[in-house]
């Protein structure tokens, strides 16, 4: 079993319908360094959660943005802070106004066991369009991948194509041989 650690019931709605019946979703919030790349955050959140709560069953983490081409990549790792204070709707006028669509979303999961930490990381291309749909959570409404945003699609077509899905495909692969050759 291992212990997906989010306060985020999007991400684990997907985590959970990816990873079936071998994960138990926590709900835990513990600091986060602010750092220009996710894969540092993910290391940091994966031994702070294991540190944090109590029992020896593994933890996995999650850190996820949005990165933007014509931006150089921003809100990327500041994401949370961007959703927060201009919100998903200008972010899209915003980025709307630039020549380029072209943005990604990438997630890190951060895995730890007491003495092994590892991340896994996943990337998914698409563009940046204005809100449609109703589904998913956070960006979900303004990234276009094919000719749907992510907010149109169901969490299994989600996690048909999802960075999210694509890191813990990763995990899941790393961890079956890993657990083998314990
Ligand atoms: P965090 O990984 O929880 O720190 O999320 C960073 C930001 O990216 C937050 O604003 C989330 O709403 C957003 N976010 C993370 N994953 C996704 C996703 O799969 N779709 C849309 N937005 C996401």
């Amino acid at each position: 079993m291992v212990r997906y650690v989010t306060s985020n019931p999007g991400k684990a709605r997907e985590a959970a319908a990816y990873l079936g019946t071998d994960v138990e979703t926590i709900d835990y919030e513990y600091l986060e360094p602010q750092a220009d790349d996710l894969e540092p955050v993910a290391r940091y959140g994966a031994r702070a959660a294991f540190d944090g709560l109590s029992g020896d069953e593994p933890v996995i983490v999650d850190d996820a943005g949005l990165f933007i081409e014509a931006f150089d990549g921003f809100p990327g790792p500041y994401s949370s802070y961007v959703e927060d204070t201009l919100g998903i709707e200008l972010v899209a006028e915003i980025a709307r106004g630039a020549t380029d669509q072209r943005a990604s979303f990438r997630a890190v999961i951060g895995y730890c066991d007491g003495s092994v930490t590892e991340t896994f990381a996943g990337r998914v291309r698409g563009q940046i369009v204005a809100p449609r749909g109703d589904g998913g959570f956070g960006y979900d409404p303004i990234f276009e991948h094919g000719d749907r945003t992510f907010a149109e699609m169901s969490v299994e077509e989600k996690n048909a194509h999802s960075h999210r899905a694509r890191a813990l495909e990763r995990f899941a692969a790393w961890y079956d041989a890993h657990r083998e050759s314990d």
